[in-house]
């Protein structure tokens, strides 16, 4: 977030814009945190991963009333153009804030779930999948040297994006997504097959909204029916932090610069995103109207190769 915060305000200045940060989110906005955001400001924020202007939830922008506050937050600033970072929540909120006769709004795709429709990519996901990979080699030392049966569970509350790149990019022996039902029972005889035939350990990546409940729901089932130990490891919140990849900084970058130019352009309520490699301007509605749906080739892809 904070590469494309830095590219929000350098494309703005350079459009002769005066660019304000807003801190907090949507609360930050009802209370008035807002400052004047110059090319210094963003010096040196590039390589650190979470926000500089911070982030939260806000319950009183979801009503009529407090949009209506917003508003005249907003009008008070004068300001006549929005970027806003995030996901579902955060476009929601922005479409509704246009419909009520707020100022136009632009959304930028920003959650490492990759959940949203109208962008290949969303910013965060390739530096999670890059640090769940990391532990997943990390754990792999261990499966192999101690000869056990591992299960990670990784982040994705309704999506697989996530378990999916992580498990494929490591090559674990399955990958358990929401989006696909689960045969643990299948996947315990399988296990106790390879061992028979003489694999020596196992590693299996399960996404946290897994319909079995998880990584240690699952392990749970397999020890039972194969009768061996395992480990479960849960890799929470590490994944939401640290220096972002290369890879997501320039994507940062271009949806930044593209969502300050689609401002300037008057566009109005779209989401810009990157599919195929090409910037796409999405209407925000749609963005929540379905999933970006998981890869069924790469899911497939990573049965076949375990
Ligand atoms: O960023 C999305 C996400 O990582 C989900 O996959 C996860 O369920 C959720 O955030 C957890 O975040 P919180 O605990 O802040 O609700």
């Amino acid at each position: 977030m904070n590469a494309c915060i830095r590219a929000v305000v350098r494309v703005g200045l350079e459009h002769g814009m005066e660019v304000l940060g807003i801190r907090r989110g949507y609360a930050g906005l009802l209370a008035g945190e807002i400052e004047p955001l110059e090319r210094r400001s963003v010096v040196n924020v590039i390589q650190h991963g979470g926000t500089i202007l911070g982030t939260s939830r806000s319950e009183e922008f979801r009503t009529p009333e407090g949009r209506a506050g917003a508003r005249e937050v907003l009008a008070k600033h004068g300001i006549e153009g929005l970027v806003a970072i995030g996901g579902d929540g955060t476009f929601r909120g922005a479409s509704a804030l246009i419909r009520e006769g707020g100022p136009p709004c632009i959304g930028v795709p920003g959650t490492i779930d990759n959940d949203v429709l109208g962008t290949d990519r969303s910013l965060g996901f390739d530096t999670a999948v890059n640090t769940a990979l990391e532990a997943i080699d990390r754990i792999r030392d261990t499966a192999a040297s101690h000869e056990l049966l591992h299960f990670i569970g990784v982040m994705g509350r309704h999506c697989g994006w996530l378990a999916l790149a992580a498990g494929l990019a490591g090559g674990v022996e399955a990958v358990l997504v929401p989006e696909t039902p689960t045969d643990v029972a299948a996947i315990a005889a399988r296990i106790e097959e390879e061992l028979d035939r003489g694999k020596r350990f196992f590693i299996v990546v399960v996404a946290e909204g897994d319909e079995t409940g998880g990584a240690r729901a699952v392990a749970a089932e397999v020890e039972r029916s194969v009768g061996r130990g395992s480990r479960v490891t849960t890799l929470g919140y590490i994944q939401r932090g640290g220096p972002p990849t290369a890879a997501d900084r320039i994507l940062a970058g271009r949806l930044g610069a593209a969502a300050v130019d689609g401002l300037a352009a008057g566009h109005v309520g779209r989401m810009v995103g990157e599919v195929e490699g090409k910037i796409v301007l999405t209407p925000l509605e749609e963005t929540w109207a379905g999933r970006h749906e998981l890869s069924a080739d790469l899911l497939a892809l990573s049965s076949r190769l375990a």
